[in-house]
């Protein structure tokens, strides 16, 4: 069933810092998705190699890691009807020039080496970033749809 498609979104330490956190979580619940996990963790450096194991030979891959074990990061889970492309149109593009506003990025992000925040690009790269961030038992599951009012 479509609406049991998941994402990861991770609000990176900038945006955590800046408290744009609640704001996240605002756009995310009110577009209709509904949140499986949630947990603010200090990313280790091996979570973080694999979790980007295809940026590996960029030149900015130092310092994407360092950007993301600066502080806490809020991993979270949503679930619903196709939430990962969903999700990504709520970010806005990851480079903060070419961000629209109204959306996450085009709204609070100046720079693409503190663009704020990570979603999932693909189904794909949901389910293994979700494995790599989450224990099965750290994500629930539960009925949000009682009414039909959203899809
Ligand atoms: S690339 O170069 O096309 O593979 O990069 P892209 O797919 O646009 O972005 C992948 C992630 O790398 C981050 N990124 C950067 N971080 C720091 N500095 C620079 N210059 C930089 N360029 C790209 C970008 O924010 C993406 O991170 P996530 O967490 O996936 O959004």
């Amino acid at each position: 069933m479509s609406n049991t498609e998941r994402t990861f979104i991770a609000v990176k330490p900038d945006g955590v810092q800046r408290s744009l956190f609640p704001e996240v979580l605002r756009r995310f619940s009110q577009k209709g998705f509904k949140l499986v996990g949630i947990k603010l963790t200090f990313a280790k450096e091996e979570l973080l190699r694999e979790h980007y194991s295809d940026l590996q030979s960029k030149p900015f891959f130092p310092s994407l890691l360092s950007y993301m074990m600066s502080g806490p990061v809020l991993a979270t889970v949503w679930e619903g009807k196709d939430v990962v492309k969903q999700g990504r149109a709520l970010l806005g593009a990851t480079n903060p020039l070419q961000s629209a506003p109204g959306t996450i990025r085009g709204d609070f992000a100046l720079d693409m080496g503190r663009n704020i925040i990570h979603g999932s690009d693909s189904v794909e790269s949901a389910e293994k970033e979700i494995a790599l961030w989450f224990k099965k038992d750290e994500l629930v599951s539960y009925k949000s749809e009682m009414y039909g009012w959203i899809y």
